[in-house]
């Protein structure tokens, strides 16, 4: 499918989730991806809120394109925060990057800083946006693009699963949409500061995510089921 028809039916999926659902969310981590929803969703269904969850520990070049998205589309983004004495509780007990030294310790920085803080942001919605894509990891093969979260208790609606990351680019590119300036700096995959880096040509996209772990176990709890049931 070409890209104009990749955006046809993206708009379609969005149009009607967004006639189907009194209240519906839009998650953006202001990557390449979430760009792409934000840019549609900012200028075509402005009745679908965009948040996201600031970690504490998000780079800079995050916080600048959130505040360039707000002021270029006119819109508000939401912002939820960690609880402060979990995190307090947290850093006195594994230290301050204590997530390098297990994956445990990882999990529960992830739950503590993103998981708690997204409940909260789901929090009487009837369905959320994500902006996962199935060729990103091993861990995201079997999504459908709409299904129940039984986790979270609602809907949850991927609409960019089939989308490859030079359609991302592609989309970018042809409407002038801005987008995080770490990916000019080698970077393919951004989250937390201290957890992603920059990779090399060659290596897998996600692979400057949490690099020290093994592929199977690099998801941070926001996306915990592996499948849905399609409607
Ligand atoms: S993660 O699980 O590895 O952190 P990833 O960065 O691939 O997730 O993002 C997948 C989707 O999860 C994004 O498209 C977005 O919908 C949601 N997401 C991830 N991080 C955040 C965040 N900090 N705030 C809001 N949504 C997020
Ligand atoms: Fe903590 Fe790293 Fe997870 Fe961010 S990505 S919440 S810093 S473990």
């Amino acid at each position: 499918m070409n890209l104009e028809l990749k955006i046809i039916e993206v708009k379609k999926l969005l149009q009607s989730a967004h006639e189907n659902y009194v209240s519906i969310v839009f998650a953006s981590s202001f990557s390449a991806e979430d760009m792409v929803l934000t840019d549609l969703i900012g200028r075509h269904y402005p009745g679908i809120r965009i948040f996201t969850l600031d970690t504490g520990r998000l780079p800079e070049e995050t916080h600048s394109l959130i505040k360039k998205v707000e002021d270029n589309y006119h819109i508000h983004i939401q912002l939820y925060y960690p609880d402060t004495s979990a995190v307090e509780k947290y850093i006195a007990q594994n230290g301050l990057n204590g997530f390098y030294d297990s994956v445990d310790a990882r999990n529960t920085c992830c739950y503590i800083r993103k998981v708690e803080p997204l409940k909260r942001a789901l929090d009487g919605q009837n369905a959320w946006i994500t902006g996962l894509r199935r060729d990103q990891a091993t861990t995201r093969k079997n999504l459908t693009e709409v299904g129940f979260d039984s986790e979270n208790g609602l809907q949850k609606i991927n609409p960019l699963l089939d989308w490859g990351m030079p359609d991302v680019w592609a989309y970018l590119s042809e409407f002038n949409v801005p987008y995080n300036a770490l990916y000019d700096k080698g970077y393919a995959s951004i989250g937390c500061a201290p957890c992603t880096r920059a990779i090399v040509a060659g290596e897998d996209v996600r692979s400057g995510r949490w690099w020290w772990e093994n592929p199977e176990t690099k998801e941070c709890g926001l996306h915990i089921q592996s499948s849905h049931i399609k409607n």
